[in-house]
């Protein structure tokens, strides 16, 4: 078996990238929470489907179920391709939850299409061995399996057909917001939460289960420093080695921190330059706790903060010497827009060498927040 991860032929469905559900375990997870199917097959021009309880055996690649023999398509299974298609929770998703402008409205939902081939069972004990599995499956006490060789469950079971679906494919998509920041995907979960539609709840579980998921440290806190608390200094130096011009700002700039079970690990401020334009000033994280998602969750913080306040240019400043930011940056969506050459010989009395290189030019780099980039 195969979970496809690359879009191959027009027979695919479409799946975004971002979408993609692409670990096995999550594919035999939602199989297991959402057994309840519909088996399609194309006969002549037409389509044949039937909604039943499946079973799915991830190690042999196959699943099971059963229908009645009076079905029509019960006749028409065996050997035939059929995709098996699976529908999780779904909701509507409202853009004014967003908390960013420019957002349209969409529908979050998970989905399993399984293809493969039919093969009806022909042994009366393979169909009792499949309705065995059924009902434990949902009913683990029951005591009707045991009464296989009772006259009623004989007659009964030759009242139906069961089968095996051969997998030869599955294909996953749980579009669940992941490519959304992390702030707006919370603030989309605390409306499913809250409302009354239960598949907007169940919807919520599977999106904080994402969330948790693809951001291991979605539970640290990103929020304004308070006035009674004092500058992060030491961190705030990380990022600019002159005390004095980051005190040159500290009337106007508003800072925001990371908050990670107490400590204060990651600082970055907004620096307003007029009414477009805000400056991104002064990010830095703790070295115990870099390379963890961190610096990109600020970024993303920032460009979001700044878009709720009415801007319509977020800029940033780095030395031509800092890859690493450089390429923060850019991943975040923001675009070289200038250099100021020699801005760091002419205005730091010591020289600053990094990456073996020296720091001399400013590289600016904006992003337009109008655009619908995140
Ligand atoms: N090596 C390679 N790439 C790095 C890197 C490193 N040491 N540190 C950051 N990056 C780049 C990578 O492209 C990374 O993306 P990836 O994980 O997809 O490879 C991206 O930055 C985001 O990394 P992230 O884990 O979110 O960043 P971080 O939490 O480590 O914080 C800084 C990044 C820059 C804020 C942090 O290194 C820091 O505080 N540096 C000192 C202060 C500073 O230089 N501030 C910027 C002034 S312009």
């Amino acid at each position: 078996m195969s979970l496809r991860v690359e879009r191959k032929a027009a027979n695919e469905v479409y799946i975004p990238k971002a979408f993609r559900m692409d670990h096995a375990s999550d594919i035999t997870s939602f199989l297991r929470d959402n057994s309840f199917g519909v088996i399609v097959q194309a006969q002549e021009n037409d389509f044949l489907a039937t909604h039943v309880p499946f079973l799915y055996d991830a190690d042999r690649a196959q699943l099971c179920a059963h229908v009645a023999k009076a079905n029509p398509q019960a006749e028409q299974l065996d050997g035939q391709r059929v995709m098996v298609v699976f529908q999780g929770p779904h909701a509507y998703i409202s853009p004014s939850w967003y908390g960013i402008p420019k957002q349209v409205p969409t529908w979050n939902y998970v989905a399993v299409h399984v293809h493969g081939v039919c093969h009806v069972v022909h042994h009366s004990e393979a169909l009792v061995d499949i309705l065995e599995q059924t009902i434990y499956a949902y009913e683990p006490n029951s005591s009707l399996p045991k009464e296989a060789n009772q006259p009623f469950y004989q007659n009964m079971t030759k009242a139906i057909v069961g089968f095996r679906v051969e997998i030869t494919r599955i294909e996953g998509v749980a579009k669940l917001s992941q490519n959304k920041p992390v702030e707006v995907q919370r603030r989309v979960i605390r409306h499913l939460r809250n409302s009354t539609d239960n598949l907007g709840d169940k919807t919520a579980v599977m999106m904080q289960q994402k969330l948790e998921q693809t951001n291991p440290l979605s539970d640290l806190t990103i929020r304004p420093l308070a006035e009674n608390e004092s500058l992060p200094m030491d961190l705030l130096l990380l990022a600019d080695p002159s005390r004095a011009s980051i005190l040159h700002y500290t009337e106007d700039g508003s800072y925001f921190i990371v908050d990670l079970d107490g400590s204060i690990v990651g600082v970055y401020v907004l620096l307003r330059r007029d009414a477009t334009t805000v400056e991104l000033m002064n990010i830095a994280v703790h070295e115990d706790v870099r390379r963890n998602g961190i610096g990109k969750q600020l970024v993303l913080h920032a460009i979001e903060t700044a878009r709720r306040l009415g801007y319509t240019i977020l800029g940033v400043g780095t030395g031509n010497s800092s890859f690493h930011q450089l390429a923060l940056y850019q991943k975040c969506g923001f675009r070289i827009a200038s250099v100021d050459r020699d801005f760091f010989v002419r205005n730091y009395r010591d020289r600053i060498y990094e990456n073996g290189l020296m720091c001399r030019d400013m590289v600016r780099l904006t992003i337009r927040l109008e655009d619908d980039e995140l």
